[in-house]
Protein backbone atom coordinates (compact mmCIF):
# COMPACT_ATOMS: atom_id res chain seq x y z
CA UNK A 1 0.00 0.00 0.00
CA UNK A 2 1.69 3.08 -1.12
CA UNK A 3 -0.03 6.32 0.30
CA UNK A 4 0.79 10.38 0.35
CA UNK A 5 1.42 12.46 3.29
CA UNK A 6 0.87 15.93 3.57
CA UNK A 7 1.57 17.89 6.94
CA UNK A 8 0.86 21.71 7.24
CA UNK A 9 -0.65 21.86 11.07
CA UNK A 10 2.29 23.96 12.50
CA UNK A 11 5.35 25.57 10.67
CA UNK A 12 6.38 22.76 8.34
CA UNK A 13 5.16 22.43 5.11
CA UNK A 14 5.80 18.33 4.25
CA UNK A 15 4.94 15.96 2.03
CA UNK A 16 6.23 12.43 1.98
CA UNK A 17 5.36 8.97 0.30
CA UNK A 18 5.26 5.57 2.37
CA UNK A 19 4.92 2.16 1.34
CA UNK A 20 3.43 -0.62 3.95
CA UNK A 21 3.71 -4.21 3.41
CA UNK A 22 0.72 -6.34 4.88
CA UNK A 23 3.26 -7.24 7.95
CA UNK A 24 2.45 -3.91 8.55
CA UNK A 25 6.73 -2.71 8.18
CA UNK A 26 6.95 0.30 6.38
CA UNK A 27 9.69 2.13 3.65
CA UNK A 28 10.00 5.62 2.79
CA UNK A 29 9.94 6.13 -0.79
CA UNK A 30 10.36 10.31 -0.50
CA UNK A 31 10.14 12.61 2.53
CA UNK A 32 10.39 16.58 1.89
CA UNK A 33 10.03 18.98 4.59
CA UNK A 34 10.66 22.46 4.54
CA UNK A 35 11.01 24.51 7.49
CA UNK A 36 9.62 28.00 8.04
CA UNK A 37 11.65 28.50 10.71
CA UNK A 38 13.59 31.72 9.65
CA UNK A 39 9.93 33.17 8.15
CA UNK A 40 9.34 33.38 12.17
CA UNK A 41 12.38 33.62 13.86
CA UNK A 42 11.93 37.65 13.87
CA UNK A 43 8.41 37.45 15.96
CA UNK A 44 10.10 34.56 18.39
CA UNK A 45 7.45 32.31 17.89
CA UNK A 46 4.94 30.86 15.38
CA UNK A 47 3.00 33.03 13.64
CA UNK A 48 -0.33 31.97 12.13
CA UNK A 49 -1.31 34.15 9.33
CA UNK A 50 2.77 33.73 7.87
CA UNK A 51 2.34 30.24 8.02
CA UNK A 52 -0.58 29.73 6.37
CA UNK A 53 0.51 31.70 3.55
CA UNK A 54 3.80 30.38 3.55
CA UNK A 55 1.98 27.12 3.14
CA UNK A 56 -0.13 27.91 0.30
CA UNK A 57 3.02 28.86 -1.61
CA UNK A 58 4.94 25.91 -1.36
CA UNK A 59 2.81 23.01 -0.59
CA UNK A 60 2.15 22.03 -4.20
CA UNK A 61 5.71 22.08 -5.08
CA UNK A 62 6.69 20.16 -2.21
CA UNK A 63 4.26 17.33 -3.22
CA UNK A 64 5.62 17.35 -6.75
CA UNK A 65 8.94 17.16 -5.08
CA UNK A 66 8.04 14.24 -2.93
CA UNK A 67 6.48 12.15 -5.96
CA UNK A 68 9.15 12.84 -8.37
CA UNK A 69 11.58 11.57 -5.64
CA UNK A 70 9.78 8.15 -5.00
CA UNK A 71 9.35 7.95 -9.30
CA UNK A 72 5.51 7.52 -9.12
CA UNK A 73 2.46 9.77 -10.41
CA UNK A 74 -0.89 10.35 -8.32
CA UNK A 75 -2.09 6.88 -10.08
CA UNK A 76 0.23 4.59 -8.49
CA UNK A 77 -1.00 5.97 -5.01
CA UNK A 78 -3.64 3.49 -2.85
CA UNK A 79 -4.35 6.51 -0.53
CA UNK A 80 -3.65 10.33 -0.03
CA UNK A 81 -3.76 11.41 3.80
CA UNK A 82 -3.49 14.49 5.33
CA UNK A 83 -3.13 16.18 8.27
CA UNK A 84 -7.14 17.58 9.75
CA UNK A 85 -5.54 18.52 13.19
CA UNK A 86 -4.86 19.55 15.60
CA UNK A 87 -2.77 22.73 14.50
CA UNK A 88 -3.34 25.94 13.19
CA UNK A 89 -6.62 25.77 11.42
CA UNK A 90 -5.22 27.77 8.16
CA UNK A 91 -2.66 25.46 7.43
CA UNK A 92 -4.87 22.38 8.62
CA UNK A 93 -7.07 23.40 5.36
CA UNK A 94 -4.56 24.28 3.15
CA UNK A 95 -3.30 20.33 3.57
CA UNK A 96 -6.60 18.88 4.36
CA UNK A 97 -8.00 20.58 1.30
CA UNK A 98 -5.37 20.05 -1.41
CA UNK A 99 -5.59 16.07 -0.16
CA UNK A 100 -9.05 16.28 -1.14
CA UNK A 101 -8.69 17.63 -4.69
CA UNK A 102 -5.83 14.88 -5.09
CA UNK A 103 -7.97 12.18 -4.01
CA UNK A 104 -10.83 13.36 -5.69
CA UNK A 105 -9.27 13.95 -9.07
CA UNK A 106 -7.46 10.56 -8.73
CA UNK A 107 -10.33 8.84 -7.45
CA UNK A 108 -8.20 7.65 -4.54
CA UNK A 109 -9.46 7.19 -0.44
CA UNK A 110 -8.94 10.50 1.47
CA UNK A 111 -7.61 9.94 5.47
CA UNK A 112 -8.08 12.89 7.16
CA UNK A 113 -5.16 12.07 9.79
CA UNK A 114 -5.12 13.44 13.72
CA UNK A 115 -1.24 14.44 14.05
CA UNK A 116 -0.78 13.53 17.61
CA UNK A 117 -1.98 9.80 15.87
CA UNK A 118 0.84 10.37 13.57
CA UNK A 119 3.38 10.97 15.77
CA UNK A 120 2.39 8.00 18.21
CA UNK A 121 2.25 5.21 15.27
CA UNK A 122 5.60 6.43 13.95
CA UNK A 123 7.61 4.08 15.91
CA UNK A 124 5.91 1.14 13.70
CA UNK A 125 6.89 2.86 10.67
CA UNK A 126 10.84 3.23 11.79
CA UNK A 127 11.03 0.11 14.14
CA UNK A 128 8.30 -1.97 13.52
CA UNK A 129 6.60 -1.78 17.04
CA UNK A 130 3.55 -3.45 17.74
CA UNK A 131 1.16 -2.63 20.48
CA UNK A 132 0.73 -2.09 23.30
CA UNK A 133 3.28 0.28 24.56
CA UNK A 134 3.88 3.74 26.41
CA UNK A 135 4.53 7.23 24.34
CA UNK A 136 5.83 10.26 25.49
CA UNK A 137 5.22 12.55 23.21
CA UNK A 138 6.94 16.56 23.83
CA UNK A 139 7.24 18.70 20.99
CA UNK A 140 5.65 22.46 21.07
CA UNK A 141 2.45 21.98 21.26
CA UNK A 142 2.47 19.03 23.14
CA UNK A 143 3.39 16.87 26.24
CA UNK A 144 1.67 13.36 27.06
CA UNK A 145 1.94 10.37 28.32
CA UNK A 146 0.01 7.76 26.43
CA UNK A 147 -0.93 4.07 26.26
CA UNK A 148 -0.78 2.86 22.52
CA UNK A 149 -2.97 0.12 22.66
CA UNK A 150 -4.03 0.10 18.96
CA UNK A 151 -4.16 2.01 16.05
CA UNK A 152 -7.66 4.41 16.88
CA UNK A 153 -7.36 3.36 20.41
CA UNK A 154 -5.06 5.69 22.48
CA UNK A 155 -5.43 6.10 26.24
CA UNK A 156 -4.38 9.55 27.77
CA UNK A 157 -2.24 8.82 31.40
CA UNK A 158 -1.52 12.27 31.66
CA UNK A 159 -0.29 15.70 29.65
CA UNK A 160 0.84 19.03 31.00
CA UNK A 161 -1.30 21.37 33.32
CA UNK A 162 0.11 24.64 31.85
CA UNK A 163 3.18 24.72 28.92
CA UNK A 164 3.99 22.36 26.30
CA UNK A 165 7.91 21.08 27.21
CA UNK A 166 8.97 22.51 23.90
CA UNK A 167 6.91 25.87 24.65
CA UNK A 168 8.89 25.97 28.26
CA UNK A 169 12.08 25.76 26.35
CA UNK A 170 11.34 28.41 24.07
CA UNK A 171 10.31 30.34 26.18
CA UNK A 172 13.36 29.47 28.96
CA UNK A 173 15.26 30.75 25.49
CA UNK A 174 13.16 34.25 24.90
CA UNK A 175 13.96 35.63 29.13
CA UNK A 176 17.73 34.67 28.56
CA UNK A 177 18.38 36.16 25.06
CA UNK A 178 18.74 33.37 22.90
CA UNK A 179 17.30 32.23 19.38
CA UNK A 180 14.06 31.02 18.13
CA UNK A 181 13.87 27.80 18.27
CA UNK A 182 14.85 27.75 21.69
CA UNK A 183 15.93 23.77 22.43
CA UNK A 184 18.40 23.54 20.56
CA UNK A 185 19.91 27.04 21.47
CA UNK A 186 19.28 26.13 25.17
CA UNK A 187 20.82 22.69 24.77
CA UNK A 188 23.79 24.19 23.63
CA UNK A 189 24.52 26.71 25.83
CA UNK A 190 23.75 24.16 28.99
CA UNK A 191 27.10 22.59 27.69
CA UNK A 192 29.48 23.21 29.98
CA UNK A 193 27.38 24.93 32.35
CA UNK A 194 27.03 24.26 36.14
CA UNK A 195 23.37 22.33 36.64
CA UNK A 196 23.54 22.47 40.59
CA UNK A 197 24.37 26.42 40.57
CA UNK A 198 20.74 27.63 40.79
CA UNK A 199 18.39 25.93 42.94
CA UNK A 200 15.19 25.38 40.76
CA UNK A 201 11.85 23.31 41.56
CA UNK A 202 11.27 20.00 39.97
CA UNK A 203 6.98 20.65 39.86
CA UNK A 204 4.98 17.57 39.83
CA UNK A 205 7.92 15.24 40.78
CA UNK A 206 6.83 12.71 43.06
CA UNK A 207 2.44 13.43 42.88
CA UNK A 208 0.20 10.84 41.97
CA UNK A 209 -0.63 10.72 38.15
CA UNK A 210 1.21 11.08 35.05
CA UNK A 211 0.64 15.21 34.37
CA UNK A 212 3.61 17.93 33.72
CA UNK A 213 3.92 21.40 35.07
CA UNK A 214 6.75 23.97 33.42
CA UNK A 215 5.18 26.86 33.86
CA UNK A 216 6.60 27.37 38.07
CA UNK A 217 10.19 26.12 36.27
CA UNK A 218 10.66 29.09 33.93
CA UNK A 219 9.29 31.68 36.08
CA UNK A 220 11.71 29.92 38.88
CA UNK A 221 14.45 30.53 35.96
CA UNK A 222 13.50 34.21 35.42
CA UNK A 223 13.71 35.14 38.75
CA UNK A 224 17.20 33.73 39.30
CA UNK A 225 18.02 35.22 35.78
CA UNK A 226 16.85 38.87 37.15
CA UNK A 227 19.24 38.30 40.79
CA UNK A 228 22.24 37.50 38.37
CA UNK A 229 21.47 40.24 36.60
CA UNK A 230 23.23 41.09 33.94
CA UNK A 231 23.82 37.91 32.87
CA UNK A 232 27.41 37.02 31.39
CA UNK A 233 27.76 34.09 28.84
CA UNK A 234 28.71 31.67 32.46
CA UNK A 235 25.13 32.59 33.97
CA UNK A 236 23.60 32.05 30.94
CA UNK A 237 25.46 28.70 30.45
CA UNK A 238 24.72 27.43 34.33
CA UNK A 239 20.89 28.71 34.46
CA UNK A 240 20.43 26.53 30.59
CA UNK A 241 22.28 23.13 32.35
CA UNK A 242 19.94 23.72 36.04
CA UNK A 243 17.17 24.25 33.73
CA UNK A 244 17.68 20.90 31.35
CA UNK A 245 18.25 19.30 34.84
CA UNK A 246 15.23 20.13 35.96
CA UNK A 247 13.14 18.89 33.03
CA UNK A 248 15.17 15.80 33.03
CA UNK A 249 14.12 15.30 37.10
CA UNK A 250 10.16 15.82 36.08
CA UNK A 251 10.12 13.70 33.13
CA UNK A 252 12.26 10.58 34.52
CA UNK A 253 10.01 10.67 37.67
CA UNK A 254 6.87 11.09 35.40
CA UNK A 255 7.45 8.60 32.72
CA UNK A 256 9.00 5.61 35.59
CA UNK A 257 5.82 6.27 37.27
CA UNK A 258 3.78 5.31 33.89
CA UNK A 259 6.37 2.54 33.22
CA UNK A 260 5.46 0.94 36.56
CA UNK A 261 1.76 0.88 35.68
CA UNK A 262 2.57 -0.14 32.05
CA UNK A 263 4.41 -3.08 33.59
CA UNK A 264 1.33 -3.49 36.15
CA UNK A 265 -1.06 -3.72 33.05
CA UNK A 266 0.92 -5.55 30.67
CA UNK A 267 2.40 -8.55 33.00
CA UNK A 268 4.58 -10.85 31.27
CA UNK A 269 5.44 -8.39 28.32
CA UNK A 270 8.76 -6.34 28.08
CA UNK A 271 7.58 -2.93 28.10
CA UNK A 272 8.26 -0.46 24.91
CA UNK A 273 8.82 3.70 25.66
CA UNK A 274 8.57 5.46 22.33
CA UNK A 275 9.96 9.45 22.77
CA UNK A 276 8.15 11.02 19.82
CA UNK A 277 8.06 15.03 18.92
CA UNK A 278 10.79 17.75 18.80
CA UNK A 279 12.09 17.93 22.51
CA UNK A 280 12.96 13.98 21.87
CA UNK A 281 16.17 15.85 20.43
CA UNK A 282 17.20 17.05 23.35
CA UNK A 283 20.48 14.60 24.32
CA UNK A 284 20.67 15.07 27.91
CA UNK A 285 16.56 14.22 27.94
CA UNK A 286 17.21 11.28 25.73
CA UNK A 287 19.89 9.59 27.86
CA UNK A 288 18.07 10.45 31.67
CA UNK A 289 15.27 8.46 29.38
CA UNK A 290 17.72 5.75 28.66
CA UNK A 291 18.48 5.06 32.30
CA UNK A 292 14.85 5.15 33.43
CA UNK A 293 13.65 2.55 30.65
CA UNK A 294 16.67 0.55 31.31
CA UNK A 295 15.76 0.67 35.09
CA UNK A 296 12.19 -0.81 34.24
CA UNK A 297 13.37 -3.12 31.98
CA UNK A 298 12.19 -1.80 29.21
CA UNK A 299 13.03 -0.94 25.85
CA UNK A 300 13.53 2.77 24.92
CA UNK A 301 12.37 3.61 20.99
CA UNK A 302 13.49 6.84 19.70
CA UNK A 303 12.59 7.60 16.25
CA UNK A 304 15.33 9.46 14.23
CA UNK A 305 15.01 13.39 14.54
CA UNK A 306 13.71 13.63 11.59
CA UNK A 307 11.20 11.90 11.78
CA UNK A 308 10.72 13.28 15.92
CA UNK A 309 9.64 16.78 14.47
CA UNK A 310 6.70 17.06 12.38
CA UNK A 311 6.95 15.47 8.67
CA UNK A 312 4.64 13.68 6.12
CA UNK A 313 5.66 10.37 6.83
CA UNK A 314 4.81 10.34 9.74
CA UNK A 315 1.04 11.25 8.12
CA UNK A 316 1.72 8.84 5.00
CA UNK A 317 2.27 6.08 8.02
CA UNK A 318 -0.87 7.05 9.75
CA UNK A 319 -3.01 6.92 6.68
CA UNK A 320 -1.99 3.45 5.92
CA UNK A 321 -2.66 2.02 9.23
CA UNK A 322 -6.00 3.42 8.96
CA UNK A 323 -6.26 2.04 4.93
CA UNK A 324 -5.38 -1.02 6.20
CA UNK A 325 -8.14 -1.23 8.34
CA UNK A 326 -10.83 0.34 6.11
CA UNK A 327 -10.88 3.62 7.67
CA UNK A 328 -10.58 6.01 5.00
CA UNK A 329 -12.61 9.51 5.74
CA UNK A 330 -15.30 11.15 3.69
CA UNK A 331 -14.73 14.19 1.35
CA UNK A 332 -16.24 16.40 3.55
CA UNK A 333 -13.89 15.60 6.96
CA UNK A 334 -13.32 18.75 8.69
CA UNK A 335 -10.16 20.54 9.86
CA UNK A 336 -9.74 20.41 13.43
CA UNK A 337 -8.12 22.99 15.20
CA UNK A 338 -8.46 21.17 18.34
CA UNK A 339 -8.94 17.02 18.14
CA UNK A 340 -8.04 15.26 21.17
CA UNK A 341 -6.40 11.73 20.63
CA UNK A 342 -8.37 9.91 23.72
CA UNK A 343 -12.07 11.94 23.66
CA UNK A 344 -12.48 9.67 26.79
CA UNK A 345 -9.92 11.93 28.74
CA UNK A 346 -11.01 14.72 30.37
CA UNK A 347 -9.36 18.09 28.72
CA UNK A 348 -6.63 20.23 31.38
CA UNK A 349 -6.41 23.10 29.53
CA UNK A 350 -8.33 25.50 26.82
CA UNK A 351 -11.36 23.60 27.91
CA UNK A 352 -13.84 25.62 25.58
CA UNK A 353 -16.65 24.56 23.65
CA UNK A 354 -14.49 22.83 21.02
CA UNK A 355 -12.87 20.68 23.25
CA UNK A 356 -9.46 20.16 24.81
CA UNK A 357 -6.80 22.51 22.79
CA UNK A 358 -3.92 20.83 24.09
O1 LIG B 1 7.61 18.49 17.11
P1 LIG B 1 8.10 19.87 16.78
O2 LIG B 1 9.09 20.01 15.67
O3 LIG B 1 6.93 20.83 16.43
C1 LIG B 1 5.75 20.89 17.17
O4 LIG B 1 5.75 21.59 18.19
O5 LIG B 1 4.78 20.21 16.75
O6 LIG B 1 8.74 20.45 18.15
C2 LIG B 1 9.31 21.72 18.22
C3 LIG B 1 9.74 21.97 19.63
C4 LIG B 1 10.20 23.40 19.88
O7 LIG B 1 9.58 23.89 21.04
C5 LIG B 1 11.71 23.25 20.05
O8 LIG B 1 12.26 24.24 20.90
C6 LIG B 1 11.81 21.87 20.65
O9 LIG B 1 10.84 21.11 19.98
N1 LIG B 1 13.16 21.30 20.45
C7 LIG B 1 14.00 20.99 21.44
C8 LIG B 1 15.21 20.56 20.84
N2 LIG B 1 15.04 20.59 19.48
C9 LIG B 1 13.77 21.05 19.27
N3 LIG B 1 13.87 21.07 22.78
C10 LIG B 1 14.93 20.71 23.54
N4 LIG B 1 16.12 20.29 23.03
C11 LIG B 1 16.30 20.20 21.69
N5 LIG B 1 17.48 19.80 21.19
ZN1 LIG C 1 4.10 17.58 15.94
Amino acid sequence: MIVLGIETSCDETAAAVVQRDGEARGAILANIVLSQTADHAAFGGVVPEIAARAHVEALDSIIAAALEAAGLGFADLDGVAATAGPGLIGGLIIGLSTAKAIAAAAGKPLVAVNHLEAHALTARLTDGLSFPYLLLLVSGGHTQIVKVAGVGDYRRWGSTIDDALGEAFDKTAKLLGLPYPGGPAVERAARGGDPTRFALPRPMVGRPGFDFSFSGLKTAVRHAAEDAAPLAERDVADLCAGFEAAVADVVADRVGRALTRFSGEEPGTRPALVVAGGVAANAALRARLGYVAAGAGARLVVPPPALCTDNGAMVAWAGAERLALGLADRSDAPARARWPLDAGAAPKLGHGRLGAKA
